[in-house]
């Protein structure tokens, strides 16, 4: 099936603390953002690619991704649901969509190959994730001393790609969003809405740059990709 891909690219990187957003930054020949776009229209299936920017953006235009015709833009909102809403609404024809953090440059084509695999086998879509690996305490409410340790075994981060019908996508994260539940990922609003997305297990080294000690890992880990 025809797949469009979201990506969520308005935010402004504060924990970053760099002088552009963080999506913008270069890593080897090009931006943390071409590299997240890149690695999604690297498979057959992903049709185009829609990129939701900040009303403020001036990056975006001036990198040769802006002149690929099967990138579109739309503006994205306050919110990253928001944004994710506005990159669905032009992708109506779509019968599914991915949804991939623009601040994920770091994909292996393999993960997105059997995260894609969920289209002929689930109704409901599911998320690139990986299992946790420390040991997870839970603190006494607001305080921070221990009260347990947090059983590991169905604990695991939620990773982008995340993969729906758009429809029901859709429709799920304009509910959340009214009824002012608290979203972080396109799941919750899902789970919101009593589904049950499946699990796909995927790689770890598929991080979010968020802090400034996480470039250079970013940097390390896509040297292997192209290697
Ligand atoms: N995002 C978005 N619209 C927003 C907020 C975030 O499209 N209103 C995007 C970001 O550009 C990023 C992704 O959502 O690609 C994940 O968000 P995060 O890592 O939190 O990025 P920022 O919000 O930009 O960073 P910070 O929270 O440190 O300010
Ligand atoms: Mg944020």
């Amino acid at each position: 099936p025809e797949i469009i891909a979201v990506v969520p690219a308005a935010g402004i990187g504060s924990r970053m603390l760099s002088e552009c957003p963080k999506q913008y930054l270069t890593i080897g020949d090009k931006t943390i953002l071409e590299h997240s776009i890149d690695a999604l229209l690297a498979h057959p299936a992903v049709s185009r690619v829609i990129v939701a920017l900040s009303p403020q953006d001036v990056h975006f235009h001036r990198l040769p991704v802006a002149q690929d015709t099967r990138v579109t833009t739309v503006i994205g909102g306050g919110q990253r649901a928001d944004s994710v809403l506005a990159g669905l609404q032009a992708a109506k024809e779509a019968q599914w969509v991915l949804v991939h953090d623009a601040a994920r440059p770091c994909l292996h084509l393999s993960d997105l190959t059997r995260l894609l695999a969920l289209t002929a086998t689930s109704e409901v879509g599911g998320i690139l994730a990986a299992p946790v690996r420390d040991t997870m305490k839970r603190a006494i409410g607001g305080r921070s001393d221990i009260d347990h340790t947090v059983e590991r075994e169905a604990l695991w981060h939620a990773l982008t790609p995340q993969l729906f019908p758009q429809a029901l996508l859709h429709d799920c994260l304009l509910r959340a969003l009214n009824e002012g539940a608290t979203i972080t990922d396109e799941a919750s609003a899902l789970e919101y809405c009593g589904y049950h997305p499946e699990l796909v297990s995927g790689r770890s080294d598929n991080l979010k740059v968020t802090r400034p000690e996480d470039l250079a890992l970013a940097q390390f880990y896509l040297t292997q990709i192209q290697s």
